[in-house]
């Protein structure tokens, strides 16, 4: 290549990048190229809850993907990306009611975009400037709403709820068996959780290197709250044989059903024992909040003057989850997911630690990190496992928090409550449909359906109960399987509804999946009449199936 070539491709180059000095015309050529790709998305929208169509993915022809030779213009590279989203769901739209995925509000879009334009890394306030202090606004903001002193609190957002938890029970690890992180373990470290907690528990107890044959997972009572009294008897077991706990994990809203663990009671567990044992260290509790988080909004609402009058029936949904969530601000440390129900783009997830010092416990050294934090004063990038850190998640938090202001946030949780209350009666009303967390107050149902002729009334008991009846649960498995498979092709086709399910939203007496349907009610856009017509799919698909 000549030099005169590869100036003219640096040339032609430098039009595909912000300018980096003011020039309002190629600005506009940024802003008009974004426009054209949201144009092309557009094309790809209909009434169906998804773009475009959605078919086979093509994996074969993805690995035949290689690097051209030339370069190709902004206008081809957008048009290929518009390309990659045909068949994306559209999580906002009233019609998709999947999983705790909400639809990002704009200004936590821009509160994304703007730090990628820049590039901002949130290690340091060297490489992200005042964006930095999004990340100390959303902290502050967050902190003082679930009922942590904004001025003791630590922490710092990070890479999903699973991030949160490796914060949490590396604390809680350390404070256990300290200098762990220098000499790797010495000894088994536990942790104990409910059954229902998510598996990212024993993602982390394995990458963590404490393994997940030290997870003990809790049984849960019917309402799918980690059940206190077998904590208890599990945690004393544990002390009596001076086993060293790195955590205890209370959920504050499990994955499919909602269940909020009874964290005050765990704490006060907790805190018997220690005295009981005369422990050396506090064993850390930590809360993972990241979808019951948003309800704090509750904390200070009035429920009696109801000034936003919601439905009495959901008046007593948001009032028996906030009599829950108050107590997180009891726990060590705790995880936040404004992806999940903040309404942000992912990943926007926020590991908050009661008292700031703990993070002593996880901080490098200078010596350490020789070629950072020259100047400044906020520095996350000492104690965070990544050095690479996206502003695009506090910035997102902050948009969000901004946004909905406390009464937004109230609002939004209160309608999908509303409607998912709307779901359950109607299911619950109906002979061939049984709901499966009715004691669960939050925007998601899990529900069963059953053939023509079953009694509704008994047969999740003996499902649940019965060995005899392992039979019929395989049969009545099989059966909701063959109802979601049908309402899901119909929804593709732009009818019905999309819903989602689980394959096993607990087992049976005798450790057997029980699988289960399962409507997640986010978007703001869902009506009475988006309810309604899950109800319609399902019984088109219950002729269908038979
Ligand atoms: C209760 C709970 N904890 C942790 C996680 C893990 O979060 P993430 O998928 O963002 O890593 C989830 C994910 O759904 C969850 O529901």
């Amino acid at each position: 290549m000549t030099k005169s070539n590869y100036h003219q491709i640096v040339q032609s180059l430098r039009q595909s990048f912000p300018q980096p000095v003011s020039d309002r015309v190629h600005d506009a050529y940024f802003a008009y190229s974004f426009m054209r790709a949201l144009d092309q998305v557009d094309d790809l929208k209909s009434q169906a809850p998804m773009l475009g169509t959605p078919g086979e993915l093509d994996y074969h022809a993805a690995k035949q993907q290689r690097m051209q030779e030339d370069s190709s213009t902004v206008e081809q590279v957008s048009t290929e990306l518009v390309n990659h989203l045909n068949g994306m769901f559209i999580w906002g739209h009233p019609k998709s009611q999947i999983n705790v995925i909400p639809p990002p509000s704009i200004p936590s879009i821009i509160g994304g975009l703007l730090p990628t334009i820049y590039n901002a890394n949130m290690a340091s306030e060297e490489s992200a400037q005042r964006i930095v202090l999004s990340e100390i606004e959303a902290i502050a903001m967050t902190a003082d709403l679930i009922g942590f002193d904004p001025e003791k609190v630590g922490g710092l957002f990070t890479f999903g709820g699973t991030g949160t938890l490796l914060y949490g029970l590396k604390l809680g690890l350390e404070k256990a068996c300290p200098g762990t992180g220098k000499t790797g373990l010495t000894e088994p470290a536990y942790i104990l959780c409910s059954e229902r907690a998510h598996y990212a528990v024993r993602t982390v107890a394995q990458w963590m290197g404490i393994g997940s044959d030290q997870v003990i997972e809790i049984p849960a009572n019917p309402e799918n709250e980690i059940r206190t009294c077998l904590l208890e008897s599990h945690l004393r077991d544990l002390l009596k044989q001076n086993k060293k706990v790195a955590g205890i994990v209370a959920t504050m809203g499990t994955t499919d059903h909602f269940g909020l663990d009874d964290l005050e009671e765990v704490i006060e567990i907790r805190d018997r024992l220690v005295d009981e044992f005369g422990l050396e260290y506090t064993p850390h509790i930590h809360a993972d909040a990241v979808i019951g988080w948003a309800w704090s909004v509750f904390h200070d609402y009035s429920f009696e003057r109801n000034p936003l009058n919601f439905p009495s029936r959901t008046v007593r949904a948001l009032a028996g989850t906030i009599r829950r969530i108050k107590h997180i601000s009891k726990a060590d440390s705790t995880g936040i997911d404004f992806h999940k129900t903040g309404y942000t783009p992912y990943i926007s997830s926020l590991f908050l630690v009661k008292n700031v010092d703990d993070m002593a416990l996880v901080s490098r050294g200078q010596e350490e990190t020789p070629y950072l934090f020259q100047s400044g004063d906020y520095h996350p990038g000492r104690y965070s496992l990544e050095t690479s850190r996206s502003a695009a998640g506090p910035m997102s938090a902050f948009a969000s928090l901004k946004l909905l202001g406390k009464n937004g946030l109230r609002s939004l949780l209160g309608h999908v409550v509303t409607l998912a209350e709307h779901l359950r009666d109607h299911l619950k009303g109906h002979s061939a449909t049984t709901v499966l967390n009715g004691d669960n107050f939050g925007p998601v149902t899990l529900f069963r359906v059953y053939p023509e002729g079953v009694d509704t009334f008994e047969v999740h008991e003996r499902e649940l109960k019965d060995p005899k009846f392992t039979e019929k649960l395989r049969e009545y498995n099989e059966y909701n399987r063959r109802i979601f498979e049908q309402m899901q092709s119909e929804a593709l086709t732009g009818q019905g509804v999309v819903i989602s399910m689980t394959d096993c939203y607990r087992e049976s007496d005798t450790g057997e999946p029980i699988n289960a349907l399962k409507s997640y009610l986010l978007s703001p856009f869902a009506d009475e009449q988006h309810v309604d017509e899950v109800l319609k799919s399902i019984w088109r698909a219950r002729e269908v199936v038979g």
